[in-house]
């Protein structure tokens, strides 16, 4: 019903250059990134950050879009601009994050389940009156002995699948979203076993589930070592990798990839996605970014609650966002840090 609007929404989240900004954090996970700063987590102090990162001058050279949390859709600038609203001023797509969070799974233990299907319908159809044009549902794949079980991959696929139908049938484009989880002591061999199996599983889901893979975006973890491997694998290798490991998964009618960060630094995770790109000129889809922490560590650092530091941390912002676009076409280099801390 919503094929060319779906098509066209799709096509401009992963434009020439862009890539997306995932503002999304739950009220447990924004409490903890305020922490390290120092900032009490409430209602006015989530408004104004969420503020600050939306409304950067020329933001949407970068940002093609920008997934918000329910909290978030519902709030407005300073000057009473409603969120939404101040993005489409500047030409920067609204997603939303609709799941409800990972929660344990069932007798296995170590193993998480994303819940969030229940009422989803009437959600998507309110978002979509608040202007959302796609949506952001992550699954998490923990990494251990003898996890993940097929069991979590199933029932996590499932629920991707039955999230992206829905949102399908009402016009949003979905973010599926399987987060293989960096933390553990796994090599990055066992990564692309874990990467490979759970996106076969998803794209075999999707299929079974009547959803067009024309219109969906994959966001998907690099093929990575675990946090505390010995033996860290270098930025080739993870570009490398994950490519081989894209290539055997993914359809080539799927629009776009974008990455999630979780937890490389901000430098890495931009010299990954350049590595990538650079070595490929003829992947079928474009792959960029969709990064939280690696687009927003900086900024965060530098506002530090105060009104005063606004600007610089919007600076902030728009450099790393402007680093990414350059990894996008493969023109990124180390000695740009410097050059940007600089300006
Ligand atoms: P990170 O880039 O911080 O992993 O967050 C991206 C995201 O939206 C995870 O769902």
């Amino acid at each position: 019903m919503f094929e060319r609007e779906l098509a066209a929404t799709a096509a401009a989240m992963v434009a020439p250059g862009k890539g997306i900004l995932a503002i999304d954090e739950s009220s447990g996970t924004i409490k903890k990134r305020f922490d390290t700063i120092g900032v009490e987590s409430n209602v006015e102090n989530r408004r104004a950050y969420r503020d600050l990162l939306i409304t950067p001058e020329g933001l949407g050279q970068y940002i093609s879009g920008m997934i918000l949390y329910d909290e978030t859709i519902k709030q407005a600038t300073t000057s009473g601009t409603p969120f939404p609203a101040a993005l489409q001023k500047a030409g920067i797509l609204t997603g939303i994050k609709v799941d409800a969070g990972a929660k344990d799974l069932a007798t296995a233990t170590g193993e998480q389940v994303t819940e969030g299907l229940d009422g989803l319908r009437e959600r998507l159809a309110e978002y979509k009156k608040l202007g959302a044009t796609f949506a952001k549902w992550r699954a998490v794949i923990n990494i251990g002995k003898e996890i993940p079980s097929d069991y979590c991959i199933h029932v996590n696929v499932h629920a991707l699948a039955r999230y992206a139908a829905l949102c399908q049938e009402a016009g949003i484009v979905p973010i599926v979203e399987p987060e293989v989880i960096m933390d553990g002591a796994h090599t990055v061999e066992r990564c692309f076993d874990v990467t490979e199996h759970t996106l076969h599983a998803l794209f075999h889901e999707l299929h079974r589930q009547r959803v067009t893979a024309e219109h969906l975006v994959l966001k998907a973890s690099m093929v990575i070592s675990g946090k505390s491997c010995p033996q860290q694998a270098g930025v080739q290798q993870v570009a490398d990798a994950t490519v081989q490991c894209l290539k055997r998964t993914v359809p080539s009618a799927v629009p776009g990839i974008v990455f999630l960060s979780g937890g490389q630094s901000d430098e890495l995770a931009t010299a990954h996605l350049n590595a990538m790109n650079a070595g490929n000129a003829d992947l079928p889809w474009p792959l960029s970014f969709s990064y939280g922490r690696a687009l927003q560590a900086p900024a965060l650092k530098v506002w530090k609650g105060q009104p005063g530091n606004v600007a610089a941390a919007q600076k902030a912002l728009f450099q790393r966002a402007k680093l990414n676009s350059a990894a996008c076409f493969g023109r990124y280099k180390p000695e740009m840090e410097k050059e940007a801390a600089a300006a």
